[in-house]
Order: structure tokens, then sequence, then C-alpha cells
């Protein structure tokens, strides 16, 4: 089986959600930050607005952590454009603008940071958003270094491989399922990435036999991440970058 793989070496800590919890998540504030405190790899959520453009976001709503109202797949680019990202989390962050997808990963690029795209598809459109985000990226990285991709949604992952198949996929679960294996092959995904508290030393020796790299999320702990590091996973996800820096 060949699992398209991306052209750089994974980290063994990736900035979740742009800069973790030293920024308003999922903002271009965070980026900065992540490069500075020596972080190579950034992980962000990507969403469809109901005109079909991506945006970084991780709720289907704005509520928690914008200044709007409402599904963010029902709000149109104007209203997005608008809205605040940064003052839920501090004043000090107010007028942070929510980020369109572009503009956060021209940012990866101006900065040098690897990125891995987490597809969060609204409910009812996975595939849709599956195929545009891989488009996206392709018209976005050009000739540079792929992002890895991933998703919770299979669908997503199936557009998305559809669109590029050179695309490095990461199969996305809190906990792998029974086939997590079968279901990897479906997309020839590259790594398996759930959730730190539900992997189990099983699903560590079957992947570490199959080359399979697994990635866990969300570890803030920094004796966690040097346990699980142990255990022998590829990268942990963390918010608390300033905590496991130098890992
Ligand atoms: O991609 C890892 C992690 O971000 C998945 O969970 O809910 O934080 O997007 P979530
Ligand atoms: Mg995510």
């Amino acid at each position: 089986m060949i699992r398209p793989a991306p052209a750089w070496e994974v980290p063994r800590v990736i900035a979740h959600r742009c800069g973790g919890a030293l920024a308003p998540e999922n903002t271009l504030a965070g980026l900065p930050i992540a490069a500075a405190l020596g972080y190579r790899a950034v992980e962000f959520d990507v969403m469809l607005s109901a005109d079909g453009t991506p945006w970084v976001i991780h709720d289907e709503t704005l509520e928690r952590t914008t200044n709007g109202r409402g599904n963010v797949c029902g709000t149109p680019d104007t209203i997005l454009r608008t809205l605040d990202a940064g003052a839920h989390q501090h004043r000090a962050f107010a007028g942070e603008p929510l980020p369109t997808f572009e503009a956060v990963a021209r940012a990866c690029r101006t900065l040098g940071l690897l990125a891995n795209v987490e597809i969060k598809p609204a409910q009812g459109f996975e595939k849709i958003t599956g195929e545009t985000v891989a488009r996206r990226i392709l018209e976005l990285w050009g000739d540079a270094p792929l992002p890895l991709v991933s998703s919770f949604s299979e669908e997503a992952l199936v557009a998305a491989r559809h669109v590029a198949p050179q695309l490095p996929l990461g199969y996305l679960c809190v906990r792998p399922p029974e086939d997590w294996m079968r279901r990897m092959d479906a997309v020839a995904a590259y790594s398996l990435h759930c959730a730190a508290r539900k992997l189990d030393d099983s699903v560590l020796a079957t992947a570490r036999a199959a080359g399979i790299p697994v990635l866990c999320f969300t570890v803030n702990d920094r004796q966690d991440a040097e346990a699980l590091l142990a255990r022998g996973v590829t990268a942990v996800f963390s918010d608390r970058i300033d905590s496991l820096r130098g890992l």
C-alpha cells in the first residue's frame, strides 16, 4: 500500500490550533508565537462559510470564539470578515480577525511553518469541504512541501483524496475503532491521529509494525508528552506550547 507521505519529518510537538493557549485559537496571532518558540509545525481547523470559502475555525457556530452569532456554514464572507476572534481570549487580542484559510496558509509559508490542516466540515458539508480544502491546498502550497491533512470525517478524507492523490492524509479519531487500519487503507492515510487518553499499546504496536506514525491530541502536560513519545508516539498536539518547548 502506497501512503503519500509528507516531504518533511513530523516534529515531536505540534502547536495546536495555531498557537496553542498563548493566543486566541485558530488565529494568525498564534503563528508567530509558535514560530518564535521554536515550533516547526502547527495544526488548525478549516470549515466552509455560506459562500463556500474555507475559514479557520473549530466550532460549527461562531459564539464561543468570535463576537458573531450563528452557524459558520450559514454566514457569508462579508460578515465573517468583520468578526473579532481575539477578544474572547483577552482584550489584548481585541481586533484579531477571524482568519481565512488562505491567510493562515500564506502566513505559514512566510514563517516557514509546516502545517497539519484539519478539515472540519459542518454536518452535511463533508464532501464539498474535503474537495474545496484539498483544491485550495494545491493552489496555496504549489511546489512547497504539502501539509498533512486530517479529518474526523472519512467522507471528507475520501473527497480530498479524489482531488489530490498526492496529499498526505491523517486518519483522525478519538479512540481508534477495531478496523482502524482498514479505514486508513481506504484513503491511503499516512498517519493515525487519536486522543492520547484513548491510545492503547496494541494499537501502537500494530501501527509501528506497519510503519504508521501515531499522533496524539491534546497533550498539555510535559511528563505526559514525554511518556507518550517514549511509548513510540511520533508527535503530540499541544495547547501548552510554552511547557512542552524543546521536547
Ligand atoms: O487534529 C487534532 C485535534 O485538533 C483534533 O481535535 O477538536 O481539537 O480539532 P480538535
Ligand atoms: Mg483540530
